[in-house]
């Protein structure tokens, strides 16, 4: 598709821009250029490997995944992001919950995704609140932030690619439309609930792995 024919190119000029800040000494002014090249261009690959990740479907491996450990691993990458700002994050994590079928780079992503969204609707800190649980025959994550909120207008349309609230270069809006397709590969649902100036709330549902094998062999 579009998202490929773009991606070559862009590695053409990654590749080029490398190899002319090899030949730059420092102290050349044209160093910090080709530095911003190379920055700008990650920034472009970054919004195409998303784009494409709408398009892909089928060739995901899905394996028995325990969540916590998803959730965990994720937390470890943001961990550092975290260091310098007012943000407390809590994990209360329920016990004995079953296993989800996924692919846990793709739920990795979808978490990474609303705990970064949480982090920058918290400039002034506040709290960061990881839940799970096994209800209704589905495990259940909540993603909680102390957060600015959504303007009700706004919530219908998070879920649409290139939504933003974000300044120019710091949202591309893709975050929670890759995300909301990655949780319907799940067979999933997300949902939100959002108090303007209070905190934001995002739910995850997922079926257990029983389920799923219930449904595939039904199929
Ligand atoms: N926890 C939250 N608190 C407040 N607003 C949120 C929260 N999560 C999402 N939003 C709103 O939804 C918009 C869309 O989120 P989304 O993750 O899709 O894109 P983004 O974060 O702006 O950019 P990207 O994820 O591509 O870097 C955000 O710009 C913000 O306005
Ligand atoms: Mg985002």
């Amino acid at each position: 598709g579009v998202a490929h024919e773009v991606n070559t190119p862009l590695t053409g000029i990654s590749s080029y821009t490398q190899m002319l800040l090899t030949q730059t000494p420092t102290i050349d002014p044209k160093h910090l250029v080709l530095e911003k090249i190379k920055r700008q261009t990650l920034r472009a690959s970054e919004i195409v490997n998303n784009l494409l990740n709408f398009s892909r479907t089928g060739n995901v491996e899905f394996a028995e995944l325990d969540i916590h450990r998803v959730l965990d691993d994720t937390i470890q990458l943001l961990e550092p992001q975290l260091r310098n700002t007012q943000i407390k994050l809590e994990r209360i994590y329920g016990e004995h919950l079953p296993n989800t079928i996924g692919n846990a780079t793709k739920l990795q992503q979808v978490f990474m995704n609303l705990l970064i969204n949480a982090r920058d609707a918290m400039p002034q800190g506040g709290t960061l609140a990881i839940h799970t649980q096994y209800r209704d025959t589905a495990i259940l994550i909540e993603i909680n932030d102390t957060g600015v909120g959504i303007a009700p207008e706004n919530i219908a349309k998070i879920y649409d690619p290139f939504f933003t609230t974000k300044g120019v270069g710091q949202g591309t809006g893709l975050g929670l439309a890759v995300s909301y397709g990655i949780i319907q590969e799940h067979k999933g649902r997300i949902f939100v609930e959002s108090k303007p100036g209070q905190g934001t709330q995002f739910q995850i549902k997922l079926p257990v792995a029983a389920s799923r094998y219930q449904a595939l062999a039904g199929d």
